[in-house]
């Protein structure tokens, strides 16, 4: 892969999801790792990534100048770059000139980094110190106002830098930057492509499972569906769907299962309606991570139900299922801190919700994929359209939109305010602008409204469309007002129970997309 070494702040991502749009592999690492450890990763190619900290700082973050020795292509970028330069030898400096935004690089020497590029472009730039003096070997490439190096190579070392953020795309020729330097500078080759992800994923998932029974938790959502297409490609009737409905499903949305993926893949399917017992376990409960934690045991539980069942009711009464397939992605597995060096934001249901003694062994073939590479692994595998292009729905569904003690009267109240909302961005056709719009009900909170000639004391219903390109990050959506007039209107006509809707106009960060 090629190693994107994280200096903080959220450029690492930014990077990673760009070389990958390069058909390169990539992953983040923390900058706490030791050159051993990430040189043991046999990476292809590694880029040091922006940070928030000045090289001066006391703590700062220092790269440890093996790193350059190993014979690996480098890049280093924005503070990386400052910090490559400082390790090497080079002079970097607090100049006062902070540059920050569009900032005009004349390029003085294109050399291969730059190759082709005009004379002068726009970039964006975040700084207050600046790269003084190119370290011995390099050739500079670019200057800016506040940047006497802006850029630098070493072709004979394969050692490249630059100040500016090529990941951004007010940097014009930012990903063609970071293309010279993968393709040429690490001579790496446009791969990694949804076939080939595929026919890999293939080849292992067969590899690990030889002829035993697998079963894959089935939602209905594109994660899961595209894992459940995968996995059946590779060993076909071995393979058996079970979806759990626990009760915190949206209106429709089993017989969606049957009538969209079933249909069209004819994979073996097994519905468990385990409701009430997630209900039972979710009594009394109304602290979000002890929810999710539940959620995640009593997933596993029903899965392990279902699988003695299968294997009782398969003719022979022989064998177990030992796999477990979950449509685990990459910031699922980000956010509940298994990437390494992250926080734990919170414990998605597949991730850090499961219990310790699991007894299946997992086959996660989407965990190192963002959204939009699931979405296409998904249609090069023929999954139908109305399933790839779904809007997420987390695992937990309702359970973590109910701020407050799940009940099942509360449930009915949110479904019925959720399907008016779909209906109605359906139905503006604002399905495929907006990333996903959780509808959250406020349980334990109650203000005085008018109908009619009545008082009436009920709950309020949020609102959240977002739009994002993977969940990491977000904005809130500028839906249309008449959009919004018109769900707010039918949710406090139809659904007695609440007299109130809000509209919550918070990014990601720093609200997360769900409540909860
Ligand atoms: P947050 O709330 O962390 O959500 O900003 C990011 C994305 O992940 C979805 N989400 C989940 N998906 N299991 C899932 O399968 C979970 O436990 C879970 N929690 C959040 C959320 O809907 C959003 O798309």
């Amino acid at each position: 892969p090629v190693l994107v070494v994280d200096y903080g702040a959220q450029y690492a991502q930014l990077i990673a999801r760009r070389v990958r749009e390069a058909s390169v592999y990539s992953e983040i690492v923390p900058h706490t790792m030791p050159v051993q450890d990430i040189l043991a990763k046999d990476p292809a190619a590694i880029i040091l990534s922006g940070g928030p900290s000045s090289v001066y700082e006391e703590g700062a973050p220092a790269t440890d100048p093996t790193l350059f020795e190993a014979g690996v292509p480098v890049l280093g970028i924005c503070y990386g770059f400052q910090s490559m330069a400082r390790a090497l030898g080079g002079k970097v400096a607090r100049t006062g000139t902070r540059e920050y935004g569009g900032t005009v690089v004349k390029v003085e020497d294109d050399g291969e980094l730059l190759a082709g590029s005009p004379t002068q472009q726009t970039v964006w730039m975040s700084h207050g110190d600046s790269v003084q003096e190119a370290p011995e070997g390099f050739d500079v490439l670019a200057t800016s106002d506040g940047s006497p190096v802006a850029a630098f190579e070493d072709r004979r070392r394969h050692l490249y830098g630059m100040q500016w953020h090529p990941e951004v795309k007010h940097s014009v020729l930012g990903q063609e930057a970071l293309e010279r330097f993968l393709y040429d500078g690490a001579g790496l080759a446009p791969e990694w492509t949804p076939g080939n992800v595929i026919a890999e994923q293939v080849e292992a998932i067969r590899a690990t499972v030889g002829s035993d029974r697998v079963i894959c938790g089935l939602s209905g959502g594109v994660d899961s569906s595209v894992a459940a297409a995968l996995v059946q490609k590779a060993v076909g009737d071995q393979l058996t769907c079970v979806f759990v409905d626990h009760g915190l499903l949206r209106a429709g949305e089993a017989e969606q299962v049957e009538q969209d993926f079933v249909a069209a893949t004819g994979v073996n399917l097994k519905v468990v309606d385990a409701s009430q017992t997630f209900l039972d376990a979710l009594k009394g409960v109304t602290d979000p991570e002890t929810k999710r934690k539940i959620i995640g045991r009593e997933f596993i539980r029903a899965f392990e139900k279902a699988a003695r069942e299968i294997v009782a009711e398969s003719g022979d009464g022989e064998g177990e299922v030992k796999y477990l397939v979950q449509g685990t992605l990459y910031p699922d597995v980000v956010e509940s801190g298994g990437g390494e060096g992250a926080a734990n934001i919170k414990s998605h249901h597949n991730v850090g919700g499961l219990p310790d003694d699991l007894q299946f062994e997992l086959i996660e073939p989407l965990r190192t994929l963002f959204k939009d590479e699931v979405r296409a692994v998904g249609l090069e595998l023929g999954v139908p359209e109305a399933i790839v292009w779904r809007q997420p729905f987390p695992g937990p569904g309702l359970g973590i939109r109910i701020i407050g003690e799940v009940t099942a009267e509360r449930l009915e109240v949110l479904r019925a305010a959720d399907a008016v909302a779909r209906e109605e961005l359906t139905k503006a056709g604002l399905d495929r602008d907006i990333w996903q719009c959780p509808v959250v009900l406020l349980a334990d909170v109650r203000s005085v409204g008018v109908q009619g000639d009545g008082r009436t004391y009920g709950h309020p219903i949020v609102l959240r469309p977002v739009s994002s390109e993977d969940a990491m990050t977000a904005d809130w959506s500028r839906l249309p007002y008449e959009v919004l007039a018109t769900i707010s209107n039918r949710i406090t006509n139809t659904v007695p129970e609440v007299n109130r809707v809000v509209l919550d106009v918070t990014s990601k960060p720093p609200g997360t997309i769900e409540w909860e």
